[in-house]
């Protein structure tokens, strides 16, 4: 044999040598494995570190375990889940479970715990797993969020995101004032004597005994203003705050809630968003701002009560309102407003004393109603019609000529505003005129499209600005476009119209 083959040959045992270690190695770690015990797998409760043990749940026992060398006792946190050999020493930490139940935070409780809603109304007591818990130790979650739980193993794990539901709330500063609102003067009035002078003289309150109105109830017909009240009332704390406390900054929230974007179909999913609403009202308000809750189209929450349509509705959610208006009561910052077009819907038990208790109506606009709302758009700092300003000797003398003008378009009964024509379950017959349908929102509109006729009149290089031709083809057209909306109205809006309250509406024609 040659030296070359020599070495061949070694080099050929060698490596069937290694082979075979390897083969024997891994024969050895199956035997070892098949006679091991098998691993039990647990959740720690709590550990204590100078003893190196931790208490571990396991299938609902609780285990007092020692902690092995080979675990770092620093990497062991509640709700951790570890794996124990047959000693019950922990050997070893496993991921997090992420599987579980997903249940809604009721409440925080200390100790790192919370209190979560499980089947039935019924609240259960669960620790929060490291997870949830910022390095201070305060939850990260908040009452009305989802958490992923272990109910048995008693932790929360995991704050589960539902997209849709943040959407629903819409938080805002809000930046309309009382001199933006037109012709509400009674009404704005109303509303600051029940809320501002609680909110500024509190101590005269106490001294009388006199509990502040929680809320009030806004209600009348689409467009009048009901929105812009209540976020006039939050601007408006906001400067009362501020005087209240010089320094500070004027601000509030807005929070502001649609009723039937509240009814989802998913059974205890209200409560929670209700929860959350008043939950995050409070945290605002306890930072020392005011706080305006708004709840619009709130005859939706209640319209199901009675009708047999949803007794889950029926049976929770509005009691559960009704609790948290009442625990409103807590914290004077806070101030409900509720808005409806269907005041006949709205649930008595919301507007009894000490609820919302102030019932104020925002009525159509009259002929001085409608001039102060056109007022608040047609202003004098306009692009206004050159010879409408040189007939009336200033700019706020021609606004106010073409404020007028439009008003007696709208207001003075002709065939030109004749509008529908109602029958009576009687028999009787009576005609309505464009006014009885006038709301603050169509007053804008008009302005608006007096607006972009001059525009359009400036780019076709005319001299432009607002005038009164403009003013009467917007009134036109405004008219010719809302023909169709009255037989969309609800018939309780016809009675309240007609002023003929229970008189019934069996047929209404379109006269346009
Ligand atoms: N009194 C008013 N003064 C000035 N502007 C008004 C007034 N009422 C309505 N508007 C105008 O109409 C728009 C709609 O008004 P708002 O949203 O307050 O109506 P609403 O009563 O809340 O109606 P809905 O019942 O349909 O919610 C406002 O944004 C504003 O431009
Ligand atoms: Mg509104």
């Amino acid at each position: 044999m040659t030296h070359e083959e020599l070495v061949r040959k070694n080099d050929r045992l060698a490596s069937a040598l290694r082979a075979t270690r390897q083969e024997l190695a891994t024969v050895q770690e199956q035997v070892r494995q098949l006679s091991t015990t098998p691993n039990t797998f647990g959740v720690i409760v709590r550990v204590n570190l100078q003893a190196r043990t931790a208490d571990v749940l396991m299938s609902g026992r609780k285990v007092r375990c020692a902690i092995s060398e080979a675990v770092a006792a620093a990497s062991l946190f509640p709700g951790r889940e570890v794996i124990l050999n047959d000693h019950m020493s922990i050997v070893s930490t496993s991921d997090f479970d992420d599987i579980g139940d997903i249940v809604p935070v009721t409440d925080f409780l200390p100790h790192g715990r919370i209190a979560v809603q499980v089947r039935d109304g019924e609240e259960r007591v669960v620790r929060l797993a490291e997870s949830l818990l910022d390095p201070a130790g305060n939850a990260k979650v908040r009452p009305g969020d989802l958490v992923r739980a272990d109910l048995r193993g008693g932790f929360a794990y995991e704050a589960i995101e539902r997209a849709d539901t943040e959407e629903l709330m819409l938080e805002e500063v809000p930046d309309v004032s009382y001199a933006d609102i037109g012709g509400l003067g009674p009404q704005i009035a109303q509303i600051k004597d029940s809320i501002e002078l609680p909110f500024l003289h509190p101590d005269h309150y106490r001294a009388h005994r006199l509990n502040p109105p929680r809320g009030v109830m806004l209600y009348g017909p689409p467009g009048c203003g009901k929105t812009l009240i209540a976020k006039a009332v939050a601007t408006s704390l906001a400067q009362s705050a501020a005087e209240l406390n010089p320094g500070a900054e004027a601000r509030s929230y807005f929070i502001s809630v649609k009723g039937p974007e509240l009814l989802t179909k998913y059974v205890g999913e209200t409560e929670r968003q209700i929860r959350k609403i008043f939950y995050r009202a409070r945290q605002r308000a306890r930072a020392g701002l005011p706080v305006v809750v708004f709840f619009d189209e709130m005859d939706s929450l209640f319209r199901t009560r009675g009708t047999g349509r949803s007794s889950d509705v029926e049976t929770t959610v509005v009691p559960q309102l009704l609790a948290e208006i009442d625990g409103v009561e807590s914290l004077g910052n806070v101030v409900v407003i509720g808005a409806t077009n269907r005041e006949d819907m709205i649930d008595p038990a919301i507007v009894r004393p000490g609820r919302l208790d102030v019932k104020i109506r925002i009525s159509r606009p009259d002929r001085g109603g409608a001039a102060d709302i056109l007022s608040k758009y047609l202003i004098p700092e306009l692009p206004l019609d050159g010879d409408e300003v040189a007939a009336a000797g200033s700019r706020e003398s021609a606004v106010a000529a073409l404020i007028e003008g439009v008003v007696d378009a709208l207001y003075t009964e002709s065939p030109e505003t004749v509008y529908v024509e109602a029958t009576y379950d009687s028999g009787e017959t009576e005609i309505f005129h464009v006014h009885s349908f006038a709301s603050g929102a169509m007053l804008a509109n008009i302005i608006d499209r007096a607006k972009k006729y001059s525009i359009k009149d400036q780019l076709r290089g005319l001299p432009g600005g607002i005038s009164r031709a403009h003013l009467a083809r917007a009134v036109a057209a405004e008219i010719r476009e809302n023909a169709d909306l009255p037989s969309a109205g609800s018939p309780d809006e016809w009675a309240r119209v007609s002023g003929r309250r229970g008189a019934r509406i069996t047929h209404l024609r379109t006269l346009r």
